[in-house]
């Protein structure tokens, strides 16, 4: 299907095509560039890519998300357009040696954007796949998500941890990728079918380069500095308790943190085990230190976690970034569907994902 696409818009044939899922985080939020564990699963959809070379150091993007064909010079810097992520991407992998001089690409994607969902990590692991297939290159998924996440940080100026660029690269629907942020070491944990991951979006859109990321990033580089490390995340009682004398709300971010990173590998643990009722309260108690420690929601997404639980969910939390986007809730697989109308009967803002 975008092999077709791609050869109808630019009259050639594609050489190298990818599909990158989007992901949806389960539990442990704002604790992948703090040291912490994570624990995302893929979804199934995602973004399709179709690429070929082209040697005149020019990039032709065509999405069908968009209107028209942006047509951009593989030496530009980002100029806050959504084709940024495809020129850094390109760029770099040309640095590292494995993009030819110029490209041109046909993307479709099934993800919504804006709803902390990692559409952006998908394009930009996306386009590192493809060009690896292209120019047979022996980069690991590891690899092309740390690559993935030099883009994001350092050509599109979003400060962002190694969670949704190492999810979209290794992890598969039904399956949860439990992931040490700090030595990139992972397990893969199998999903059980008696309950459905629901995501749904809050009806209130996000950006996280607005700013608010940005704000939580710089609060934890104050605890860092005080607390002389860089993984807060593994702070003893003992270490956590010295951040009380930080300005607030310092001390809440870190306790939020060191909470949250705990919470995961307990949460990891109880999936194992299939342990659903142990997984949902951890799934609710995260949603309250997002809430009150992280101070990252807003009362649209309070409201509908709130519901969520209150109709019978086993855990409901807000997922992602934050400030707006989308929750996650585990829910029994029978009770799902009429779950999911009372739900959204009651929010008619709010809309089904997955
Ligand atoms: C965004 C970032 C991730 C992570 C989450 C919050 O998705 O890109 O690196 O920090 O927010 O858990």
């Amino acid at each position: 299907m975008i092999g077709e696409t791609f050869k109808s818009l630019f009259d050639r044939p594609a050489e190298a095509r990818s599909f990158t899922p989007g992901r949806v985080n389960l539990i442990g939020e704002h604790v992948d560039y703090n040291g912490g564990r994570v624990l995302p699963t893929a979804l199934s959809l995602g973004v399709d890519l179709a690429i070929a070379p082209r040697e005149d150091g020019r990039i032709r993007v065509h999405s069908d998300k968009f209107d028209g064909q942006v047509e951009r010079d593989l030496s530009e810097t980002a100029s806050d357009h959504w084709s940024d992520y495809i020129v850094g991407t390109v760029q770099l992998a040309r640095a590292e040696g494995f993009a030819p001089d110029g490209l041109d690409i046909a993307a479709a994607t099934t993800l919504p954007f804006g709803a902390g969902l990692s559409s952006s990590a998908a394009v930009t692991v996306g386009v590192l796949k493809a060009l690896r297939d292209l120019s047979g290159s022996d980069h690991s998924d590891t690899d092309l998500a740390v690559l993935a996440r030099r883009v994001e940080n350092d050509f599109i100026g979003m400060p962002c941890g190694i969670m949704d660029q190492m999810a979209v690269a290794i992890a598969r629907p039904g399956q949860a990728l439990s992931l040490d942020t700090d030595s990139l070491a992972f397990d893969l944990i199998d999903l059980p079918d008696t309950h459905h991951m629901a995501v749904i979006h809050s009806g209130v859109r996000r950006q996280l380069n607005e700013g608010r990321y940005r704000i939580r990033k710089e609060e934890c580089d104050a605890v860092k500095t005080h607390a002389g490390r860089d993984d807060i995340c593994r702070m003893s009682d003992a270490e956590l308790a010295t951040c009380e004398s930080l300005p607030a709300p310092l001390f809440r971010r870190a306790r939020h943190c060191v909470t949250e990173h705990r919470r995961t590998l307990r949460a990891a643990e109880a999936l194992s085990q299939l342990d659903m009722l142990a997984f949902g309260a951890l799934m609710n108690a995260s949603h309250i230190s997002m809430r009150d420690d992280f101070e990252m929601s807003v009362p649209a997404v309070d409201a509908l976690v709130a519901d969520a639980q209150e109709l019978g969910a086993t855990g409901a939390r807000l997922t992602g970034g934050g400030f707006g986007g989308c929750i996650v809730a585990c829910i029994e697989a029978g009770k799902r569907d009429s779950w999911r109308d009372a739900l959204l009967a009651r929010h008619p803002d709010a809309y089904w994902v997955a």
